[in-house]
């Protein structure tokens, strides 16, 4: 299939959709299985009574007093801890990464993140105390930070521009897929005495194992091959991975790219320039919005607030894989959607979609769930109906669409330091979330719904006003095509002279 930039001030480029392109794009996307997986794992584990017993004593406890207080029986710093250290150290390695991906490649990133997956799979599957545990939690945030960094930049990179929405998508599906995974895994494990939790962290190693080798096959991307003056290899590859002869006005296009992002010395001082404001802002607002819908309030924590609503415990762990399941499904149309509609569109309907839910699902517990006791079995059908609602809306548009456009909206000069920028912040609202849940569902009760919806009333107007289309414009073109002409981006453009993008160095 031949596709052919569209827009009228990108460039046209030819390309095919190869075979090749597809494997990379399938490889590279297990990256994002494994953090999908240790997304949906923690939740399944925390509630796992052989798991609290040995690492938590105090917090299982309190759960077999189930006449307590229904909002806060999971409430414990430490917990929380072993969920959201992960995100700490991805955090941190964000940046490190960042470097790598710039210095040595997209490919030997993902190596790295390989390697840091296993070694944290090793530990925390094989824990004989918290430290262990957390510490295999850290290594695991390693490879998040570099799987995280070098797998979206990757995608975008080989891509055809018509297509990349779709292809960068991918990551997203992966990490869906991995969340569903887990959800299963959880499920069946929850059953296994007394290691069953042990099986269930263990199981990453086989995507781990998985991109390590993997990683060997792919392609280095041609833009990451020119930006390191290997222009003949990344000619190579840019005729592999496009399946066309004539590659040459793209292949020019990127050098140009790379000739300009070489004259700039220190891109993190270069993300603080007014013209890198725009994908600067969105990029980070973004996280910030990602994480604010409450989407991770429902993934980390669907089996426990499936059982705070009064399912048992493994009806709780079920609705939780219905949950993964539509959360994979819908990811598709967003795959489907997000090169046709654009991502304006998505963002903005899925607000609406996603208020609504919040806005139910609060009210129900507001009025039916009382400090002890359970829903009824309607409500909390109901209530299950609304969250899976609500992630379908999340699933096609702020989840994949926070990975995609931060990945797209850089010059190549800023385009791995501030995607890593957007990976950290991403990474610390996850952990702030990730942290503060459990303590907020115990504070704020049934109220934590109302307060997710204030934020996504929040970030669908930010989306109306001041996020712009980018659907079918070229990679490197976003300058002229996307900021010139915004009604309000556009003026940090015309601050900068005709060379906007190289730094002037002034002797
Ligand atoms: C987010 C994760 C979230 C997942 C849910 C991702 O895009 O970054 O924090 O758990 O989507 O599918």
């Amino acid at each position: 299939m031949a596709v052919v930039v569209t827009n009228a001030n990108a460039p046209a480029f030819e390309a095919k959709m190869t075979v090749y392109v597809f494997i990379c794009v399938m490889i590279a996307a297990v990256g994002g299985l494994i953090f999908g997986y240790d997304i949906g794992i923690s939740g399944g584990v925390t509630a796992m009574d052989d798991f609290l017993k040995e690492f938590f004593p105090a917090v299982w406890e309190r759960k077999r007093h189930v006449h307590e207080n229904n909002y806060c029986k999971y409430d414990n710093q430490f917990l929380q801890l072993f969920t959201s250290s992960l995100y700490l150290a991805a955090l941190v390695a964000s940046f490190v990464a960042s470097a790598i991906c710039s210095k040595l490649g997209r490919k030997p990133t993902m190596q790295f993140a390989s390697i840091f997956f296993l070694i944290g799979v090793g530990l925390t599957a094989g824990a004989v105390n918290l430290v262990m545990l957390i510490i295999g939690r850290l290594f695991l945030g390693f490879g998040v930070g570099f799987g995280n960094q070098a797998v979206p930049l990757f995608l975008s990179e080989i891509a055809p521009a018509q297509l990349r929405g779709g292809l960068n998508i991918v990551f997203q599906l992966m990490v869906t897929i991995g969340i569903l995974i887990a959800n299963i895994v959880n499920y069946f494990t929850a059953t296994v005495h007394p290691h069953g939790w042990r099986i269930a962290l263990g199981g990453a190693g086989i995507p781990a194992v998985i991109l390590l080798f993997g990683s060997l096959l792919i392609i280095e991307t041609p833009t990451s091959l020119i930006e390191r003056n290997k222009n003949e290899e990344g000619k190579e590859a840019l005729r592999k991975i496009r399946g066309v002869d004539d590659i040459n006005d793209e292949y020019e296009s990127i050098v140009h790219a790379c000739d300009i992002a070489r004259q700039v010395k220190d891109p993190y001082r270069k993300l603080l320039k007014p013209a890198s404001r725009p994908p600067l802002v969105i990029g980070m607002l973004l996280q910030f919005f990602q994480q604010f819908t409450g989407i991770n309030a429902i993934m980390f924590y669907a089996p426990v607030l499936f059982q705070t609503v009064g399912f048992g415990s493994n009806a709780a762990l079920l609705s939780a894989v219905v949950t993964g399941s539509i959360n994979v499904l819908s990811t598709f149309v967003g795959i489907y959607l997000v090169d046709r509609t654009g991502r304006r569109f998505l963002l903005l309907q899925s607000s609406v979609h996603m208020l609504i839910c919040h806005l139910i699902i609060g009210s129900i517990l507001a009025k039916d769930l009382g400090v002890t006791g359970t829903l009824g079995k309607a409500q909390a059908l109901v209530v299950v109906i609304f969250v899976c609602v609500y992630v379908m809306g999340f699933a096609w548009s702020w989840g994949p669409l926070g990975w995609l456009i931060p990945s797209e909206t850089f010059p190549l000069e800023t385009r791995s330091a501030g995607f890593a920028v957007a990976v950290s912040c991403n990474m610390f609202f996850t952990f702030l979330i990730a942290q503060a849940f459990l303590s907020m569902l115990c504070g704020m009760r049934y109220g934590i719904f109302f307060f997710f919806a204030g934020w996504i009333i929040v970030m669908g107007l930010f989306a109306l006003f001041f996020i712009p289309e980018t659907k079918g414009i070229a990679i490197d073109d976003m300058r002229e095509s996307v900021w010139k002409p915004h009604w309000f981006w556009k003026r940090y453009m015309l601050a900068e002279d005709d060379h906007p993008d190289v730094e002037k160095r002034s002797a």
